[in-house]
Parts: C-alpha cells; structure tokens; sequence
C-alpha cells in the first residue's frame, strides 16, 4: 500500500512529531534521530526490561539512594505540595517518595509516552487511593500545559534516571532553566545524574548479552515502519554503543550493514555499508560539573548523595 493510501486511511500523518524528526534527522548529511521518539508503547516497555539487567547499574543504584533519602526528601517537602515528575515513564521510584508524603495535594507525572503514563496511573492510583494524580502527556522540552488545579500551589520538582543526560549540555541547561520558571524561586528539584566511571561498565550497561538495548534502540525504525509505512529491513541495522571521552558520553547508533535504499514518505533514503544513525546520548557526569551546569540554569545546589561504589548521584537544587 501506498504511503498516500496509508494516509488517506489515517494510518500515515507525515505532519507528525516523529514524520518531521525523520525526514530532517534521515536527510542531513550526518543522519540522527531524536531519542524521545525511543518511547512509544513497545520502546517504554524495553525500556523497563533494560532498568532490571544486570549490567544496567543506573536505576537499582538511584532506587538504594532514594530509597535511603526518600523520608528526608518528603520532611523537607512544603505541606500541600504538588510533586512534578519529568519523564516520570513507570513511576516506580516515585512510590519511594509518594509512600513518605502524607501532606501530597496531588502527583503530576510528565512524560511524552502515553502508554507509560496510563499504566502508571493505573497502579498509583491503586495502591495510593489518597493520592490525586494529573498526568500530563507532552514533550518536557517545549512549553507544557499543566492542570489548573494545581495553580498557586507549592512543588517539588522530581526528574530521576539521569534522563537530564539524554540531552546536549546547553539543552539541559535550557531544559532545567524551564524547570525553575515552572517550579517558582524556591522550589527544589530531586535530580538524578549518572556519573563518571570505568569505560567498559558503562560500554556493557548500553550493549547487554541479552540484547534488550539493541531492540529498544532498533525499535525506532519498527516505529518508523509501523507508524510512517517506512520499509527499513530490521536485520539490515545493527545496534551500537560508544563512549566520547572528551564529551563525557554514551552515544548510541543504529548502523546499516549494507548499502541499501528505503523509502520514507514519498523519499529515497540511501544508506552506505557501515554509515550511522546517531539516535541518543547519555552524558556521565563529575559531581562538580553537574552542579556547574544546573548553576548555569539557576539552580543552586542543596546537597547531593551518592552510593558507596560512586556510581550514581542525587541531586537536590533549589531554584534561585
Ligand atoms: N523516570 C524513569 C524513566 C526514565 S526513562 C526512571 O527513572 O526510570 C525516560 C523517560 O522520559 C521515558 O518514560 C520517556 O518516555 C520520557 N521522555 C523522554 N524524552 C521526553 C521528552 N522530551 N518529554 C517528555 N518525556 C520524555
Ligand atoms: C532514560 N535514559 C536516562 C536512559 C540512559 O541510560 O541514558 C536511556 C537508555 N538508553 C539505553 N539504555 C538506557
């Protein structure tokens, strides 16, 4: 079929989000993708997978530090306060925070995957019955609508994972500058950031024996194939991980293993033996460069915890 076809039946927007990310990403002369376009239903799902490797230290070590922190965190939370989450994805951690907030007005998670948001909302309103939750469905990186309830109310801020790494530095200081507008002078933000450490640990938390970082990042072009008609032949790309030391990150590509053409939208997309889709970053941190960059912002930094083997760090700022 068609891609004209598709879309006369209302399969194919080639005006959508991810339409336009690709025809631009897959067009430049050094071929990219967003990474939040890593998160629909079947991309959160992986997602998951990958947070319960062994090799994927990141999510177990910020669970024991907040697991650790958490009844400190709510203490010194404003009574009636709303707790905003940025890429909230299962809010699994969050139930770590929300179990210690007895003074909670309500739970904002934030998060671009609607299939993730539904299923945590599900959950957290079960096992918190108490607990008002307005999930909010939308790119943290653009100007968000959020519930009117919660206007003039105190918040918290709560953005864990590391996801603040996804992005380049100046977007992450744009990005926590944002925070600090929709948070108000004053507000603190819990922040997880991932850093610094032995190469070949972080080379195998983004390439896993199991190959479940291979399928989230191969799962782009599924998307592609699913929601655009695209035809890129699976078995054709090949997942890859690399760290920049000068950058200071992961970086992760799909590459082709075969000179081969696909089409996308109407478009031929050449791609030669071995050339490279750049589809995320993950930006490794020192302790003192984080607190640099979220100064820049106009965060200052309150305190910071860190797991005995220093593998991971939790921020918390308070917006100046
Ligand atoms: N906070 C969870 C999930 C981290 S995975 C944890 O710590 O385990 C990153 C999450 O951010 C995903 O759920 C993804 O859907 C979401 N996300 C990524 N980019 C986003 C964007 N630009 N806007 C909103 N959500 C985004
Ligand atoms: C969500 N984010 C912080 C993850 C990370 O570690 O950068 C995404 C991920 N990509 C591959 N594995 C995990």
């Amino acid at each position: 079929m068609s891609v004209f076809a598709q879309f006369s039946e209302g399969k194919v927007d080639p005006h959508s989000d991810f339409a336009r990310a690709l025809v631009a990403g897959l067009t430049a002369p050094e071929k990219s993708i967003p990474c939040r376009f890593l998160y629909d239903a079947a991309g959160s799902a992986l997602f998951e997978r990958i947070t319960t490797l062994p090799e994927y230290y990141p999510t177990r070590t910020e669970t024991g530090i907040l697991r650790a922190r958490a009844a400190e965190i709510a203490a010194d939370a404003a009574p009636g306060n709303v707790l905003i989450e940025f890429g909230s994805g299962s809010s699994t951690k969050t139930e770590l925070l929300l179990a210690e907030m007895h003074d909670l007005y309500a739970y904002v998670p934030v998060d671009i995957s609607r299939a993730a948001l539904r299923d945590a909302q599900a959950r957290i309103r079960q096992r918190f019955p108490g607990i008002v939750v307005l999930p909010v469905c939308g790119d943290f990186s653009r100007p968000l609508a959020l519930p009117t309830q919660i206007a003039r109310r105190p918040r918290l801020g709560f953005f864990p994972g590391s996801t603040i790494g996804n992005l380049t530095n100046d977007a992450a200081v744009d990005l926590l500058a944002n925070m600090a507008l929709i948070l108000g002078t004053g507000a603190r933000l819990i922040i997880g950031a991932d850093l610094k450490k032995d190469v070949n640990r972080l080379l195998r938390a983004y390439d896993d024996a199991a190959g479940v970082t291979a399928a989230f990042n191969l799962n782009l072009l599924k998307r592609a194939n699913r929601e655009l008609g695209t035809d890129f032949d699976i078995d054709q790309f090949d997942h890859l991980a690399t760290y920049d030391e000068d950058k200071g990150r992961i970086e992760i590509y799909l590459v082709s293993q075969a000179d081969q053409t696909v089409s996308l939208l109407g478009r031929k997309i050449r791609f030669a033996a071995g050339e490279k889709i750049h589809t995320e970053d993950s930006h490794k941190y020192d302790i003192a460069g984080f607190q640099a960059l979220a100064k820049r912002a106009g965060w200052r930094p309150l305190k910071v915890w860190t797991d005995p083997e220093r593998l991971f760090s939790v921020h918390v700022l308070e917006a100046e």
